[in-house]
């Protein structure tokens, strides 16, 4: 299982100004903690809870389908085109820069095992869009669509755009290349998906964006490029299991949420960094990012009064940002958090050769480039803490797709959690949604036309 240690919290080791005390705060909120923990457990199942994705790991049924789409086009699709947005993305690109092969759309087709290359077009990008679709053999390229709502701008134009470079190269065969992944019954994608006769995956109710990635949203891109699903699930099921536990003590999610959401209210942390010690896991911290911000970031409070909530989440990447923002981590405003992602045993190993040894350089020889990279994260959670920063260290003993099930599961969760904690609604996006029903006004869709014009007046004055 994960590891999570947060001694570095404490004020035992940072001092009463920076740190907890954490043996007291979980007695004082481990009552509150357990409430919580046995509420989201009991509620997961009501309708509108926003908590379907709970249940995504037992999901056998989505597996299987997704399992049997997947044996079925193998070998057909040289690339796998994603179209995807936000929550649409983020976890799929995130599981699959973990968990394929690094730099796997340089492998060739036998080192990916017949498996396709994948690309996420999650932005709207002229220049790197056309680039990339002129790179790309659309007739060997399967695309998925994702869009829960199935309206989302970015999503339909670039649908919309490479539906017909695609139907003018395969004529009406064209259609064997796009998967939808979208609402059960709602949304304009289903309604296309319908008339068009695509193969469609469901992206369940209740199951926000940034919740969706052990849905079919990430599930089908997995087996597609030869991830075993089975053992993503496996991983969230265990952690699910663990984090059942409602003694805080012994509940990882509740323990980093309780120091977050205390931190933050108490002792002026409003930033939480996520800062893995792994390239390849270097996405997970952009997907942690949207979870924590759309999460928490909430203007009103579920009793409906202003708060202005959130923790503002910050990506870094270890050991390259020892070389960028430590310096602002270590001596800048002492108001983040940060947490550590170390990886115990990377699947290789590289040696530093034993050159140069009359030189300064010569230390390294012998030495591997693990080692060296263990070191950096030593001393980075060294000086932090020397300098009365408070952080955390999240291990796994490996990269590998248990692991991972695992370790973002465990970060919804922790979400859920402290969303409870600061008594906000954790599965709604209204800032994001005022943001897209401006983008429609904008680009003239029906029914926005009150919202456009009051857009166009303003937009006149900045
Ligand atoms: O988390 C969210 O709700 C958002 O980031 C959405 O995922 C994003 O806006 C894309 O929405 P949709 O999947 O409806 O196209």
């Amino acid at each position: 299982m994960i590891k999570f240690d947060c001694r570095n919290a404490d004020k035992a080791v940072i001092g009463d100004e920076n740190g907890l005390d954490l043996a007291a705060e979980f007695d004082i909120w481990g009552e509150k903690v357990r409430n919580i923990i046995v509420d989201l457990n009991k509620s997961k199942d009501i309708p509108g809870s926003g908590l379907q994705w709970m249940n995504l790991g037992y999901s056998q049924e989505t597996a299987w389908y997704v399992k049997e789409y997947a044996a079925l086009v193998k070998n057909r699709f040289e690339n796998l085109l994603i179209l995807g947005i936000g929550g649409s993305a983020l976890g799929g690109m995130a599981v699959c820069h973990a968990l394929l092969r690094p730099y796997w759309n340089y492998l060739s087709k036998e080192e990916r095992n017949g498996y396709p290359r994948i690309f996420f077009l999650d932005n709207v990008d002229p220049d790197s869009t056309v680039s990339l679709l002129s790179h790309l053999d659309l007739k060997k390229t399967l695309v998925n669509v994702i869009t829960k709502s199935g309206d989302t701008t970015e999503i339909m134009a670039q649908y919309m755009i490479i539906k017909n470079m695609l139907e003018k190269e395969l004529g009406d065969d064209y259609r064997k290349n796009i998967v939808a992944t979208t609402d059960m019954r709602s949304g304009i994608l289903r309604q296309i998906s319908e008339q068009e006769g695509y193969k469609t995956f469901v992206v369940p109710d209740d199951v926000g964006g940034r919740y969706s990635v052990f849905s079919a949203v990430g599930l089908l891109p997995f087996a597609l490029t030869g991830i075993d699903i089975d053992e993503v699930s496996n991983g969230i099921k265990d952690m699910d299991l663990a984090l059942k536990n409602t003694d805080i003590r012994q509940n990882i999610a509740a323990q980093n949420a309780l120091i977050h959401h205390l931190l933050d209210t108490k002792k002026g942390k409003h930033i939480s960094v996520m800062m893995p010690y792994s390239s390849r896991l270097k996405y997970i911290s952009d997907w942690y990012t949207q979870l924590w911000a759309e999460s928490l970031g909430k203007q009103y409070n579920l009793e409906g009064n202003i708060v202005f909530n959130g923790q503002t989440p910050l990506k870094a990447l270890g050991a390259t940002d020892q070389h960028s923002v430590l310096q602002l981590f270590n001596e800048g405003p002492n108001d983040k958090i940060i947490n550590f992602i170390r990886v115990k045993e990377f699947d290789n190993t590289l040696e530093i050769p034993k050159i140069f040894e009359y030189t300064g350089i010569g230390y390294l020889g012998g030495k591997s480039i693990n080692q060296l990279i263990d070191a950096e994260a030593d001393s980075t959670k060294v000086t932090l803490t020397d300098n009365k920063r408070p952080n955390v260290t999240i291990t796994i003993d490996k990269i590998d797709a248990y692991n991972i099930g695992q370790l973002l599961y465990m970060f919804e969760v922790q979400t859920a959690i402290s969303a409870s904690l600061y008594n906000i609604n954790g599965f709604n996006q209204p800032g994001v949604e005022q943001s897209k029903n401006y983008v429609y006004a904008l680009m003239g869709r029906a029914g926005y036309e009150d919202s456009a014009q009051n857009l166009h007046s303003k937009l006149s004055l900045v």
